[in-house]
């Protein structure tokens, strides 16, 4: 059932080419420039005039939430909040009928992110769900949603379910973006027609695995470790560095890389390695200037750049390649070496990479 690799979580990280692929099929038409999403189309006008959009999720999904919020904020120019949902149930957050709520959760039974829900449903909001699972609570409990299509996610550590709310995510920005009438058709047709070449770029960027196990032998007994992004690399930061806590237990902490130098810098050392969401965008130069920081102080950076990198090479200790994309597309290649790289560090210290002590695939109890 494991198809010939050791662990679950190893299947489905290399299941991502095919994961990404299910999840766009039938939904983008990349040479008419349009996205079809059956599941809210019925609220297709009301996404005309929406002032706001909340995310609600816990964990990984929420990683996947402040992604999300970059790129609707960017394409389709609806402010976005994103908020993990044990915090929102118990505020008393402002929501209106004209509010619409986007839940993320990959097994559709988080309680947290059920009860979120109820409330935002209470208050008027239209509720838009993002699940994995087919039938579960989530999906009955919103007024629209998109399935994932993952497939099921045995490891307890999500990894392919990430990247397909991603995606979807990026879909309903496009989506959005396209009955805003915020992008042109001819924007949309090139952003489409990248989309549909990631999942040959995510198997690309599967190949680094030889130097991904370098790296993880050299810092696989390190006691912490950092991770730093800017703009959408953040949330990949965020999501490398719980992927690591939780399956290898080193404590690992996710930065914005811009954050750095107002106290996290104060841990660097020799014994500090610091992972640096360092690709070719628009942030390049200003992610260059913190390795630097880091170099100074004597840290281990490891940096995953752009294919054919010059800069950061010049820097780093280790550099993990990723092939070229648009910055929209960023989140879907860098994640995949730092699933890599948590999995072989946890393989090499002995863990139970597909039950981490302690966690539970789902969080059915608040
Ligand atoms: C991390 C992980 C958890 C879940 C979180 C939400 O790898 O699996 O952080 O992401 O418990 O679960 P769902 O998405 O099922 O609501």
């Amino acid at each position: 059932e494991k198809g010939g690799y050791e662990h679950f979580m190893l299947k489905e990280i290399y299941e991502q080419p095919r994961s990404i692929k299910d999840c766009m099929r039938g939904r983008i038409y990349p040479q008419e420039g349009k996205v079809q999403l059956g599941g809210i189309k019925e609220f297709a006008d009301k996404l005309k005039n929406i002032d706001r959009i909340i995310i609600v999720a816990c964990g990984t999904s929420w990683h996947a939430g402040l992604v999300g919020e970059y790129l609707i904020e960017e394409y389709a120019r609806i402010p976005v909040e994103v908020e993990y949902a044990s915090e929102f149930r118990y505020r008393n957050p402002i929501i209106t009928e004209k509010d619409v709520v986007i839940a993320i959760s990959q097994s559709g039974e988080t309680a947290d992110t059920m009860a979120a829900i109820e409330m935002a449903k209470e208050k008027g909001a239209t509720i838009f769900g993002i699940c994995n699972v087919a039938g579960a609570s989530i999906p009955r409990l919103t007024h629209a949603g998109v399935y994932t299509h993952a497939g099921p996610e045995i490891g307890v550590a999500s990894t392919k379910a990430f990247t397909a709310q991603v995606t979807v995510l990026t879909l309903m920005a496009f989506y959005m973006a396209q009955q805003r009438g915020t992008l042109t058709t001819s924007k949309l047709i090139e952003l489409l027609t990248e989309l549909d070449h990631i999942p040959e770029k995510i198997q690309i960027a599967l190949e680094s695995d030889d130097i991904i196990k370098k790296v993880a032998e050299k810092i696989k007994d390190s006691k912490n470790c950092l991770f730093l992004g800017r703009g959408s690399g953040f949330p990949v930061a965020l999501e490398g560095a719980l992927k690591l806590k939780e399956i290898s237990y080193i404590h690992a902490e996710g930065y914005p890389a811009a954050e750095m130098k107002h106290g996290p810098i104060a841990l660097i050392d020799e014994e500090m390695p610091v992972v640096f969401i360092a690709t070719q965008n628009s942030s390049y130069e200003k992610v260059i200037s913190n390795i630097q920081e880091v170099k100074a102080r004597k840290g281990i950076v490891i940096a995953i750049v752009t294919q054919g990198d010059i800069e950061v090479k010049k820097m780093a200790d280790y550099c993990i390649e990723i092939p070229d994309a648009d910055e929209a597309f960023l989140p879907l290649l860098a994640t995949i070496p730092l699933q890599l790289l948590s999995y072989h560090i946890a393989v090499m210290r002995g863990c139970n990479v597909d039950q981490p002590r302690n966690l539970a695939k789902s969080v059915t109890v608040e």
